[in-house]
């Protein structure tokens, strides 16, 4: 099973990238100075200073414990994947994809200078070139502390002092400071790159080139996430319910943007259409990676159920979301995935709803600010995947690898929350639940040295049989 797929799912040792690979790294930014002691030059139209301004040792740099107070920025250079994400746009596997996209020879691909991976390899900005201090600022960093946190050219020199915690979170974010703590702006932050937006596409002629496809979502990424700074024990006694709230944000800032991107991939008359990264990878492709010669199934095209809660009326985390959609967005999903599954698909009938949803989801998102979903508890827990199981029964709803994995994050993080709460659940739960996990991860084969693995092995009624474990399981 792949680095990535063990972010998502949780289990089996998570492998870190190769030490050669993080030490040809780390030299050469060893060689930067430290700015920190040089004054930032005035310059209205610039941002970022770079990661080196923050890696002072008595600032971030303290050389703690990993995720230790005072030690972010000595774990994100030792243990983060962000850290190294300009790097591996230098490998040889990064220049094939290039290659492979652009139809270009190997040796002209230099994806360490293509605007597209760099806008998620190092940081989103297309002004990047304007924003940056170049005296201070390397693209060599990768996903820098300011892609996260941002621009920090008018706060580095006074976010530790008395006087800046006296300052509102507006004011703060007049001064380009993300606040990362609220898990809504912290979900946006992350989508930007982890989901795609306008100019930032990893779309099919990309997944076809090689890169990995993007599956994000925010509760397992943070739970799994190596080389994490901060604490989730913080985390917890500032959002109680920290674990439930992570997935809601999460999948209400998914759907958002993969509305928003959907929207641009059909509003471009230049872009691949239909975009065929919208749809359910197994409606073509049986496996992926080299053997593409299974036949694509007759069947018909699937729009895509990964950002499930998106425009899929069949979508079970629906039910938790069912009081806060008025009709026009129930009826509006509904015709978007009509329409995305028509063929030929009208891009011009697409994008307009695509925008309107996406719009919807944006006030939504500002709702859940100030209006939360309660914690399922396990009664509704139970009433949802029985639910779940009738309709992969009657056919109203094929399971599917995606699917089912998000109905298990679905599930993971919500008796999780009540594990927080109640200090535990059953040992029988706690099992069933992570056998349904590794079940679903060992649907990727093992030990195949691909750039590219797909859940090939995944048995829908193998896995129906874990969710009744489940069910049963649930006090
Ligand atoms: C929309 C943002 C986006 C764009 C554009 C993008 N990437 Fe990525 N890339 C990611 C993310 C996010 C990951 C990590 C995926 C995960 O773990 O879920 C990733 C992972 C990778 C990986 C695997 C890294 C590893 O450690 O295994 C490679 C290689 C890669 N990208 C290369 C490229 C290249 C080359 C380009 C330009 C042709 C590019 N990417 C464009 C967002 C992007
Ligand atoms: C991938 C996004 C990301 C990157 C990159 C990133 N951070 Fe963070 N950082 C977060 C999130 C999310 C939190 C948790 C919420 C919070 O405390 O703001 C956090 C927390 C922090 C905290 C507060 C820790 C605490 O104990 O309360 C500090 C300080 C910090 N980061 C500094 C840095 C520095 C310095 C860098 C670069 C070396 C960096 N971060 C890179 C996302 C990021
Ligand atoms: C500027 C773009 C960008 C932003 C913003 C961003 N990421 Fe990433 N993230 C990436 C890229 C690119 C990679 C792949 C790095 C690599 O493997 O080389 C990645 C990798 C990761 C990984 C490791 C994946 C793996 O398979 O090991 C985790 C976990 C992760 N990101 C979580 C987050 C979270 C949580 C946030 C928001 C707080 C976030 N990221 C924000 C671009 C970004
Ligand atoms: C409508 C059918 C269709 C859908 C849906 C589809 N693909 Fe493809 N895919 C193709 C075809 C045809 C090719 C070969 C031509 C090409 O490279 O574009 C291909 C090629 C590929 C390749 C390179 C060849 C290989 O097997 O290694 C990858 C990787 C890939 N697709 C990934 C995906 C992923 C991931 C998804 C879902 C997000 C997806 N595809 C959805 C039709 C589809």
């Amino acid at each position: 099973m792949g680095r990535l797929i063990a972010q998502l799912l949780g289990f089996a040792g998570l492998i870190g990238l190769s030490t050669a690979l993080s030490s040809a790294l780390a030299s050469p930014r060893l060689l930067l100075s430290h700015p920190t002691e040089n004054p930032i030059a005035p310059n209205p139209e610039a941002s970022l200073v770079g990661a080196a301004s923050c890696s002072a040792s008595g600032c971030h740099n303290a050389n703690g414990a990993s995720g230790t107070k005072g030690s972010e920025y000595s774990t994100w250079i030792g243990a983060d994947p962000h850290a190294q994400a300009f790097a591996v746009l230098g490998t040889t596997r990064s220049k094939k994809m290039l290659a492979n996209y652009k139809g270009l020879d190997l040796v002209q691909a230099d994806p360490q200078r293509d605007p597209l991976c760099l806008s998620c390899h190092v940081h989103p900005d297309p002004e990047i070139k304007k924003k940056a201090y170049p005296d201070r600022f390397s693209v060599v960093d990768g996903v820098g502390c300011e892609a996260c946190h941002g621009g920090a050219a008018q706060w580095v020199s006074t976010h530790y002092q008395a006087s800046w915690k006296e300052l509102s979170n507006p004011e703060k974010s007049k001064l380009g400071f993300v606040d990362t703590k609220d898990l809504g702006t912290r979900a946006e932050t992350c989508v930007r790159c982890h989901v795609g937006e306008k100019g930032m596409d990893v779309n099919h002629d990309l997944l076809a080139a090689g890169h990995p496809r993007l599956r994000f979502e925010l509760s397992a990424y943070q739970a799994n996430y190596s080389g994490r700074h901060w604490r989730i024990l913080d985390e917890k006694a500032r959002q109680p319910d920290y674990e439930w709230t992570s997935w809601l944000v999460g999948q209400l800032a998914t759907t958002e943007a993969a509305l928003d991107l959907l929207s641009h991939r059909a509003s471009h008359p230049d872009a691949p259409w239909p975009e065929l990264s919208e749809y359910n990878c197994a409606s073509c492709h049986h496996r992926i990676g080299g053997d593409f010669g299974q036949s694509p199934s007759a069947g018909k095209l699937r729009f895509g159920t990964w950002n499930d809660i998106r425009p899929n009326p069949q979508s079970l985390p629906l039910a938790f979301f069912g009081g806060i959609l008025g009709d026009d967005e129930r009826k509006g999903s509904e015709s978007l995935k009509k329409l995305m599954e028509r063929e030929p698909q009208n891009r011009d009938q697409i994008r307009p709803l695509a925008q309107m949803l996406s719009q919807k989801w944006t006030n939504r998102f500002e709702k859940t600010k100030s209006f939360a979903i309660p914690v399922p508890d396990f009664g509704q827990i139970r009433e949802w995947i029985l639910a779940q199981e009738k309709a992969n029964q009657d056919g109203t709803c094929s399971p599917s690898w995606d699917k089912d994995t998000q109905s298990y994050l679905l599930l993971r993080a919500s008796i999780q929350n009540v594990k927080n709460r109640d200090g535990k659940v059953s040992p029988a739960l706690d099992k069933a639940v992570s056998d349904l996990g590794e079940e679903l991860g060992q649907a990727f084969p093992k030990g195949k040295e691909s750039i590219w693995t797909s859940p090939e092995k995944y048995q829908a009624n193998s896995v129906r049989k874990r969710f009744k474990a489940i069910q049963e399981a649930l006090p």
